[in-house]
C-alpha cells in the first residue's frame, strides 16, 4: 500500500502540472481531493490493511492529501490572479467623457467687465465692511435723522446704529476720511434693503460706486466719463440722456438714462414703452459731505455716481427674475 500512496503523489503532481483552467481544476479535485476521491478511497483500504500498520499507513495518507491540497491551492490561486486582468479592457468606441468646465456668475461677469472699464479709466478699486454704522450709512452722506430721504431705503437694522448697508455711498466717506485728494476710486460690493421679495426685487443686491474728487472737478467729466463708460458697455450706437434727480449727498443731482439697447429706443416691454433705461444716479458731491470728511469744499469739487447690478446683468443675460440669481441652481449657472 505504501507503494501505491507514493504512486498516486507522484501521478496527482504529474496531473496537476499542465491544468491550466478553472475546469480541469475541478474535475482533479474531484479526482483526489473529494469524498468518492482517489485518497479517501486510500482511507477506506486501510481498514482492510494489518491492524498494526494502520497507523504509519493513516499517517502517510494524511501527509499525502495535504501535500496534494496545497498543490491544489497554490494552483488556485494562480490560475485565479492570470484570469483577474490587471487593468481595464480598454473600449476604444466608447465617447469620451465630458468635463464639466466651471463659469462666473452673471452678476460676477458683469462686475468682472465693470470694473476692467473703469480702471482702464484710471479708476482704483476700494471697498467698505457690509455691515455699517448708520454715520457712514447715512449721516455723513448728508441724510439729518429723520429726514424723509431715509425712507428711500429700507434699511435692515442690526442694533441701535448698526445695519446692513442700504448702498455702496459709505465707502465714499471711508475712503476719503482714509486720503487726502485726489480720490478716483469705484466700489463694487453687496447691499441690503429690506423690501418685499419679488421678481424685480430681492433683499441684496450689488452696486457699483464711483467717486472722483480733485481740485476743478467738473459736471462736465461727470457726463464724459458715464457716457464713455456706458458706450463701450452697452455700445456705441446708444444714445443717452441726464435727467435732474434728487440724492442727500450729491448736489446738483441727476440719473442717466440711455436708449433701450433691446428695442433701440423703439419701445418695448422691458423699457416700458418708453425708449430709455435708467442705468444709474449721479451728481457732484455735496459740500456737506466734504465737510464731513475735513475737505475743504471751497478747493475740491468731485463727482459720483452709483448703479446698481442686478439689472443690469439681468438684461444683458435675458433673465427676467432676480431671485433665480441667488438660488444657485446649477441647471440656471450652468447656461453662462
Ligand atoms: N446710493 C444711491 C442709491 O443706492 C445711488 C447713487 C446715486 C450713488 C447718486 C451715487 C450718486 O454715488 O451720486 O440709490
Amino acid at each position: 500500500m505504501e507503494e501505491r500512496i507514493s504512486h498516486i503523489r507522484t501521478e496527482a503532481l504529474t496531473e496537476l502540472q499542465p491544468v491550466a483552467s478553472a475546469a480541469d481544476l475541478d474535475n482533479f479535485r474531484i479526482k483526489y481531493l473529494s469524498r468518492s476521491g482517489v485518497i479517501a478511497g486510500l482511507f477506506e483500504d486501510m481498514k482492510s490493511a494489518a491492524p498494526e500498520s494502520r497507523p504509519a499507513l493513516g499517517k502517510a495518507i494524511n501527509e499525502l492529501r495535504a501535500a496534494v491540497q496545497g498543490l491544489f491551492d497554490e494552483k488556485k490561486n494562480a490560475l485565479e490572479s492570470s484570469a483577474r486582468p490587471t487593468t481595464a479592457p480598454l473600449d476604444l468606441t466608447l465617447p469620451g467623457r465630458e468635463r464639466w468646465v466651471g463659469s462666473k456668475h452673471p452678476i460676477t461677469q458683469t462686475l468682472d467687465e465693470i470694473k476692467r472699464l473703469f480702471t482702464a479709466m484710471g479708476f482704483s478699486l476700494a471697498e467698505g465692511p457690509e455691515i455699517e454704522d448708520d454715520e457712514h450709512n447715512f449721516e455723513a452722506l448728508n441724510f439729518p435723522p429723520d429726514h424723509p430721504a431715509r425712507d428711500m431705503q429700507d434699511t435692515f437694522f442690526i442694533a441701535e446704529n448698526i445695519l446692513l448697508r442700504t448702498h455702496t455711498s459709505p465707502v465714499q466717506i471711508r475712503v476719503m476720511e482714509s486720503q487726502k485728494p485726489p480720490v478716483r476710486v469705484i466700489v463694487p460690493g453687496r447691499v441690503y434693503r429690506n423690501e418685499a421679495i419679488s421678481a424685480r426685487s430681492y433683499c441684496l443686491f450689488h452696486q457699483v460706486e464711483g467717486l472722483y474728487v480733485d481740485k476743478g472737478v467738473t459736471f462736465s467729466e461727470l457726463k464724459g466719463t458715464l457716457l464713455s463708460f456706458a458706450k463701450q458697455f452697452y455700445g456705441s450706437s446708444i444714445k443717452y440722456r441726464f435727467r435732474p434727480s434728487f440724492f442727500p449727498f450729491t448736489e446738483p443731482s441727476a440719473e442717466m438714462d440711455i436708449t433701450c439697447f433691446l428695442c433701440n429706443g423703439k419701445g418695448c416691454r422691458v423699457c416700458k414703452q418708453t425708449g430709455w433705461l435708467e442705468i444709474l444716479g449721479c451728481g457732484m458731491v455735496h459740500p456737506n459731505v466734504f465737510r464731513h470728511v475735513s475737505y475743504d469744499p471751497e478747493v475740491y469739487t468731485g463727482y459720483a455716481f452709483g448703479m446698481g447690478i442686478e439689472r443690469i446683468a439681468m438684461l444683458r443675460f435675458g433673465i427676467d427674475d432676480i431671485r433665480i440669481l441667488y438660488d444657485n441652481d446649477i441647471r440656471f449657472l450652468h447656461q453662462f
